[in-house]
C-alpha cells in the first residue's frame, strides 16, 4: 500500500518505519523542515533501540521517504495516517487538537482517489466525526473514510510493539476501509485485528492507557503498604502477576508514571468525563496519587540529607523510563526539580536523556558523563530511571568515590546484596524495611530481582526482519 504519515515524532516515525518494514511504500510528512532534512540525511531525531538499522534498510530500499510537502505525500497515498501531537491544554488538560485539525484541513484539498484517513494520534471521542465533517466541507468531491487507528507503542520498544502487536484496533463501520487497513497490515494474522465502531476505538486508547497508569499507581500504593508491614513488593508483585487475570507486566513500583502519554491521557479522559457530567473516581485518584508520589519520594531524599551542611546528590536516570531519551513528564525530572527548589546540589547521569533534560533543567544541575562521575563526592545516590545498565556499575568503585553511604533506589533496579557488600545502606521502594535488612540481601531477593520484568527490558529481542 502507498501510505503517508503526517508527523515524524515518537509515534509517526517508528510507525512509518514499521509500515515500510511490512512492505508498504511510505512517505513521512512533517512541517519541521530541519527535522525532514535530518531524516533525509539519515539523522534520526529520537532514540529508539532498533530504529537506525530498520530506518537505513527501508530508506535504502526506497520505500521510506520524507517530505515537508503535504501535497506530495497525500497525492501518493491510499492511506493517510495522522500522527501529530495532541498536547494537553495547560489549564483544563483537554487534548489540544489544533495540530490534528490543521493536518486534516491541509490534507483535504490534496485528496485524489478513495483514501483512508486514519487517526493514530490519541484523540478525544468523536474526533473522527468532526474530521469527517471538516474534510467533506473542504473537499466535497473527495471519496474517503476516517478511521480510528490508535497506537499502543511503548517508547523504547516502539518497533518491537509495532511489529508484534497484541492487537490492531480499527475503528470504522466502512467495509471498504476495513479491507484497506487489512492490506496495510497484510503480514499480520487476521486474528490480530479488532474491528469496532470508531468512537469505541477512540475510547479504547484512553481506557487502555488509563488502566495501565492505574495499575502502576496501584503497585506503588502496595509498595508503600509493604514498607509499613515488612512485606516485599517484589514478592507481592510476583504473587499477584502469576494470576493470568492480572499478569506480571506493569507491576514494577517506582517514582510514578511519566512520559508523553499516561499523564496526558489520564487528564484528558478525566476532562472528557467531566464534560459529560461524569466523575471517573479511579482515574482521578490515579492522577492525584501519581502526583503525590513524586513529591513523597523527593521528600525521602531531602530528609536523608537534611542534617548535612552542603549535601550533594548523585542522580542516576533523567528520562521518564529506560530505553528512551524522552524526558517529557519524567518523574525523575520532577523529583530533581523538588531537590533544586530546596537548593540542593544535584549531579545527574542518564545514558540517553541528558540532551532533553538540559532543555528542561538547564544549568540548575550538573550533568555527568558516567554513573561513577555522578557519584563523585556525593552524599547520597538516587536511582530514578530503570536503566538496566546501572546494574553493571561496580558498587565497590562507587563507594570509593562517594562521600556518603546511602543509595535510594526508586526503581529497585540495583542488587541490594551487592550494595551492602560494597558498604552501602540500600533503600529500595516497597522492600521489607527501608534501609539495610538481612532479607533485602538474601539470594531469594536477588533471584526475584533478576527475574523482574523491567530487568527483561534490556533483553527485549529486536523486532524480526519481516
Ligand atoms: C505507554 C503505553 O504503554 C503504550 O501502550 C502507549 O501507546 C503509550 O503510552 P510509554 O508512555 O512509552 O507507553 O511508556 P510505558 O512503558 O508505558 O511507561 C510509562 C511510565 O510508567 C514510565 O514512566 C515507566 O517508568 C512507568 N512504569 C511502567 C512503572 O513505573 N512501572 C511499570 O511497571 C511500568
Amino acid at each position: 500500500m502507498k501510505v503517508a504519515i503526517i508527523g515524524c515524532g515518537y509515534v509517526g516515525l517508528p510507525s512509518g518505519v514499521g509500515l515500510a518494514e511490512l512492505g508498504n511504500d511510505v512517505i513521512c510528512i512533517d512541517q519541521d523542515a530541519s527535522r525532514i532534512r535530518d531524516l533525509q540525511q539519515g539523522k534520526i531525531p529520537l532514540y529508539e533501540e532498533n530504529l537506525p538499522a530498520m530506518f537505513a534498510r527501508n530508506t535504502a530500499l526506497g520505500r521510506l521517504r520524507f517530505t515537508t510537502s503535504m501535497q506530495e505525500g497525500v497525492a501518493h497515498a491510499e492511506v493517510v495516517i495522522i500522527a501529530v501531537g495532541t498536547p494537553p491544554h495547560p489549564v483544563t488538560h483537554e487534548a489540544d487538537l489544533k495540530f490534528v485539525y490543521a493536518a486534516a484541513t491541509e490534507l483535504a484539498i490534496h485528496l485524489r482517489g478513495y483514501t483512508v484517513i486514519a487517526t493514530k494520534s490519541t484523540v478525544p471521542v468523536a474526533t473522527g466525526d468532526s474530521l469527517e465533517t471538516l474534510i467533506r466541507a473542504k473537499n466535497p468531491q473527495a471519496k474517503f473514510d476516517v478511521v480510528s487507528l490508535p497506537e499502543f507503542l511503548r517508547e523504547g520498544h516502539a518497533l518491537y510493539d509495532f511489529l508484534h502487536p497484541d492487537r490492531v484496533v480499527v475503528g470504522t463501520d466502512s467495509a471498504q476501509a476495513r479491507k484497506v487497513i487489512q492490506k496495510l497490515y497484510a503480514k499480520f494474522k487476521q486474528d490480530k485485528f479488532i474491528f469496532m465502531q470508531r468512537r469505541s476505538a477512540e475510547v479504547t486508547k484512553y481506557a487502555a492507557n488509563s488502566f495501565l497508569a492505574l495499575k502502576i499507581h496501584y503497585i506503588n500504593e502496595m509498595a508503600n503498604f509493604c514498607e509499613k508491614t515488612g512485606a516485599d513488593i517484589r514478592e507481592v508483585a510476583q504473587g499477584m502477576g502469576a494470576d493470568s487475570r492480572i499478569g506480571p507486566a506493569f507491576l514494577q513500583p517506582g517514582p510514578g508514571f511519566g512520559g508523553s502519554c499516561f499523564p496526558k491521557d489520564t487528564l484528558a479522559l478525566a476532562f472528557m468525563a467531566q464534560q459529560n457530567n461524569l466523575s471517573l473516581d479511579l482515574v482521578n485518584a490515579t492522577i492525584k496519587g501519581n502526583q503525590k508520589r513524586k513529591k513523597e519520594l523527593a521528600q525521602r531524599i531531602i530528609q536523608a540529607v537534611q542534617d548535612l551542611g552542603k549535601p550533594r546528590i548523585a542522580v542516576w536516570g533523567l528520562a521518564f523510563k529506560n530505553g528512551t531519551d524522552d524526558c517529557r513528564e519524567s518523574p525523575a525530572i520532577e523529583i530533581v526539580q523538588h531537590l533544586v527548589a530546596k537548593k540542593l546540589s544535584v549531579v545527574a547521569y542518564d545514558p540517553q536523556g541528558i540532551p532533553s533534560a538540559r532543555h528542561i533543567l538547564g544549568p540548575k544541575i550538573s550533568y555527568a558523563p558516567s554513573p561513577l562521575a555522578a557519584g563523585q563526592d556525593a552524599d547520597v545516590l538516587a536511582v530514578l530511571t530503570e536503566w538496566p545498565s546501572f546494574r553493571t556499575v561496580d558498587l565497590k568503585q562507587l563507594a570509593e568515590v562517594m562521600r556518603g553511604k546511602l543509595i535510594i533506589d526508586m526503581r529497585n533496579i540495583l542488587d541490594p546484596a551487592a550494595a551492602r557488600q560494597a558498604g552501602f545502606i540500600y533503600q529500595g521502594v516497597g522492600l521489607a524495611a527501608l534501609g539495610d535488612t538481612e532479607y533485602n540481601t538474601s539470594p531469594k531477593a536477588k533471584e526475584i530481582l533478576d527475574a523482574s520484568p523491567h530487568m527483561a527490558a534490556e533483553r527485549f529481542p529486536p523486532p524480526p526482519v519481516i
